[in-house]
């Protein structure tokens, strides 16, 4: 529990953040939707952001998912078939039999041209509901699937959404790191090589 919620979170907030200093015009979309939940009294109160709020963090959400769709921590997951796996390669059936060890690799999967079109570009209406709508859903796995999929999603999402939250109510944030400046290193999860490099500019409020 503590090692699938943690390092997961974090390395996800990690590259949230540098999303949002690469593209400015989403940082500003999510600050807008931000700073409307903090001035509700009902989605904040108290001095603490409320749980009504969290819902209708939309765009945030949107931009954490296309974050995953990237970087997603859990890259790639294994399995044992319990059955004879048949599937489509090339036009080709190829059969795979049962008690074979197998890796889904969730990176290479939702970076694939095939379902995701400009597959490196940050877009995060790629999850506006009609556009999830279109795709096959085993095509975005960042928590897995089935019953052996992640416990902790709707938490896990909550959490990094209200992180997020207070992260951009309070700062602006930009870097001087380029996209590709970092190496993604397939540690036990998606890691960069080193940190990127942020600047926190405090908002006036
Ligand atoms: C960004 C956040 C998270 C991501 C990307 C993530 C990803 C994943 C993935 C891919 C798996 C499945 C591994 C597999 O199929 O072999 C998994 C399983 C799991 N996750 Fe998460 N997770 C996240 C947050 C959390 C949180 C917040 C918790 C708990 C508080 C949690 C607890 C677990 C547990 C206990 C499992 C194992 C479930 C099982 O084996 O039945 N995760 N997670």
């Amino acid at each position: 529990m503590l090692f699938g919620g943690h390092e997961t979170t974090a390395t996800t907030i990690h590259f949230f953040c540098f999303m949002m200093a690469l593209y400015p015009e989403y940082q500003e979309l999510c600050r807008k939707e931000i700073d409307e939940a903090f001035d509700n009294p009902l989605q904040y109160s108290n001095g603490t952001l409320t749980y009504d709020a969290l819902p209708n963090l939309k765009y945030v959400e949107r931009c954490l998912l296309e974050t995953l769709r990237l970087y997603p921590s859990g890259f790639a997951f294994m399995r044992n078939l319990k059955k004879n796996l048949i599937f489509d390669y090339e036009g080709k059936n190829v059969e795979v039999p049962s008690g074979t060890h197998i890796i889904i690799g969730a990176f290479a999967i939702q970076r694939s041209e095939k379902y995701y079109p400009n597959p490196e570009v940050f877009d995060p209406d790629r999850f506006l509901p009609e556009e999830c709508a279109k795709r096959n859903p085993y095509t975005y796995l960042p928590f897995s699937a089935g019953p052996r999929g992640c416990i902790g999603y709707k938490f896990g999402m909550n959490e990094m959404k209200t992180i997020v939250a207070y992260m951009l109510r309070n700062f602006e944030l930009t870097t001087t790191d380029k996209l590709n400046d970092v190496t993604l290193l397939p540690n036990i999860t998606l890691t960069p090589e080193r940190g990127y490099n942020f600047r926190f500019n405090k908002r006036s409020l």
